[in-house]
């Protein structure tokens, strides 16, 4: 577990920004911590550094939402998912065997779907009002440089 300790929005704006910049087809983001921790905003700042044109936003009606950058993006929020059979309803194996990015906000909600290669960061506040702990764990040698680099 490796710890990036984000003084400001700026700070994770720029980690998200180079994740996104690192990230690779087919690659898992999990992203948990309370409401409000950043699991959105740092969502915005890798589908920026994927190259998607445009604004990203919460999936409020759906679970997802997709973008298109260097790669295809998928962003769940699964903050409201009742049961995991909404995760079979829209094919989810599609987004996450496939060859596009995904970033699932809460994917704690459906631990036992994510595949067993991921990167799950987990996000905490910190000290001060926009300081914010992240706490990443890369589950194979791929996630593990990526994490390395971050730091
Ligand atoms: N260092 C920081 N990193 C991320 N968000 C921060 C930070 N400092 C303050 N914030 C604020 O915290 C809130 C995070 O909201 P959001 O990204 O929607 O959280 P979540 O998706 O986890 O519910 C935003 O209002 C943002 O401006
Ligand atoms: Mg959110």
């Amino acid at each position: 577990m490796k710890k990036i300790v984000c003084r400001g929005i700026d700070k994770t704006q720029e980690i998200g920004y180079r994740l996104g910049k690192l990230v690779e087809k087919g690659d898992i983001i999990c992203l948990t911590g309370d409401l409000g921790a950043g699991k959105t905003t740092l969502t915005k700042s890798i589908a920026k550094g994927l190259e998607v044109k445009g604004d990203v936003t919460s999936p409020t009606f759906n679970i997802i939402k997709e973008y298109t950058g260097r790669l295809p993006v998928y962003h769940f929020d699964l903050y409201r998912i009742a049961h995991v059979d909404e995760m079979y309803d829209i094919g989810y194996e599609e987004y996450f065997y496939g060859s596009g990015v995904c970033i699932i906000e809460w994917a704690s909600q459906i631990r036992e779907l994510i595949p067993e290669e991921h990167l799950w960061i987990e996000i905490k506040l910190g000290d001060t009002i926009d300081s914010r702990e992240f706490y990443m764990r890369g589950t194979t040698k791929h996630y593990e440089r990526i994490v390395e680099e971050l730091i």
